[in-house]
């Protein structure tokens, strides 16, 4: 496990390969890398779809599935960076991130699922020894998580217990929805005395102040809680999501049916349940929404104190932090083996990103 950076690397401005370009983050940061002047050549499994979305946007386009290995490393041919945005990520990091180790392509992607920061970590020495960078989660989650324990961390040097909440999110599209259902487990991850440890699901709630009162939030397994990166040293993490208590019941009772979407059956059955959620968020559903995000940190001596930040929608903060982390690559500001965004780029990115609202 690298969780030091490596050797930064200097390296020319060169191509994207924006895979699962067909989805709808894809089609977002089509538009955004485009409008930033990125060389992007889109990239997924369906020729029909990628052929045409290519034509439309004048663009490359390479058609190749993940589970062929050989071509999948082709396709990596003359390619400097790949932005994975084809989840759910537990199904499809792996191949992808393994392509990138063989070809010495970086790897970003959008997960938001701890496994797949465990599997980047498990691969960080061997991305080092390769001149690999992988940084997965440079989406809302997890950059937005990760800078502000960053900033918590710089504010409270003292803090023995770092405790994150996020709002309920207002809007989700049918793959995030897909990617969330696939994590469900009878346990939770919480740092305790340094070490991630597990507890069970709904087992514990505590209430934070989002803006507008005291609401309750359940613990989730968040990557911050795995990744030791930007906050080493801290013994006590926790990350709780906004639930109110139909969310709360559903949790406990949803933790018995935990392993079911691991199987195979599980896994047709979530595909067949999620056809039935709509597609994407519509463009004035996201403009209504927006997360707050709360980070209480507690000293020794059991005093807290908190920070606060308001974002817009997550699929605006992804297309604009996976811009922000795009350019900066292209640019050469890369460090070999595992990377959290905010440990590489440091906590003010969310902010130079443009998408802290409001600190309060
Ligand atoms: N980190 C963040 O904050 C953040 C933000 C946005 C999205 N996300 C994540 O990004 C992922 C995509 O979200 P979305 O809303 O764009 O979903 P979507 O519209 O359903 O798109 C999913 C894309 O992935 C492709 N895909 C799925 N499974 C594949 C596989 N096994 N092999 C090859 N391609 C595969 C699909 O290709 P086909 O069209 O061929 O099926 C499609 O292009 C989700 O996991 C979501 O949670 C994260």
């Amino acid at each position: 496990m690298a969780e030091t950076p490596g050797v930064p690397v200097a390296e020319p401005v060169g191509r994207v390969l924006l895979y699962g370009a067909t989805g709808f983050s894809g089609r977002l940061l089509t538009r955004a890398l485009r409008e930033q002047g990125v060389d992007v050549v889109l990239a997924g499994r369906h020729h029909g779809r990628v052929t045409e979305m290519a034509r439309r946007w004048h663009l490359d386009g390479r058609v190749v599935s993940l589970d062929d290995r050989l071509q999948l490393e082709a396709a990596l041919d003359g390619i400097r960076v790949v932005l994975h945005a084809a989840g759910p990520f537990q199904r499809t990091a792996l191949p992808m991130m393994s392509a990138c180790l063989r070809s010495g392509t970086h790897y970003l992607d959008l997960a938001g699922e701890w496994p797949v920061f465990q599997q980047a970590m498990d691969h960080g020495d061997q991305a080092a020894g390769n001149g690999v960078m992988l940084m997965p989660g440079i989406g809302f989650s997890i950059v937005a998580s990760d800078c502000l324990l960053a900033l918590a961390r710089a504010r409270f040097p003292d803090a023995v217990a770092l405790r994150l909440a996020l709002s309920a999110p207002d809007v989700m599209s049918r793959g995030t929805f897909r990617s969330l259902m696939g994590l469900t487990s009878s346990t939770v991850l919480v740092r305790r005395q340094g070490t991630p440890t597990s507890v069970p699901a709904g087992s514990l709630s505590r209430c934070f102040d989002f803006g507008a009162g005291l609401r309750t939030a359940v613990a989730v397994t968040w990557p911050d809680v795995v990744i030791s990166q930007v906050t080493r040293g801290i013994p006590t993490l926790e990350v709780y999501a906004e639930a109110d208590w139909p969310v709360q019941v559903a949790l406990r009772a949803g933790s018995s049916l935990a392993p079911l979407p691991q199987s195979p059956l599980g896994q047709r059955l979530l595909d067949l349940l999620s056809q039935g959620w709509p597609e994407a968020p519509s463009a004035t559903q996201r403009q209504r929404s927006g997360f707050t995000l709360v980070v209480e940190a507690e000293d020794r001596w059991r005093r807290c104190r908190s920070l606060r930040i308001q974002t817009p929608d997550g699929y605006t903060v992804t297309a604009a932090t996976v811009s922000a982390i795009v350019r900066r690559v292209l640019n050469g500001h890369v460090a070999a083996g595992f990377q959290s965004p905010a440990h590489l780029y440091g906590g003010s990115l969310l902010e130079e990103s443009g998408c802290v609202l409001r600190v309060g």
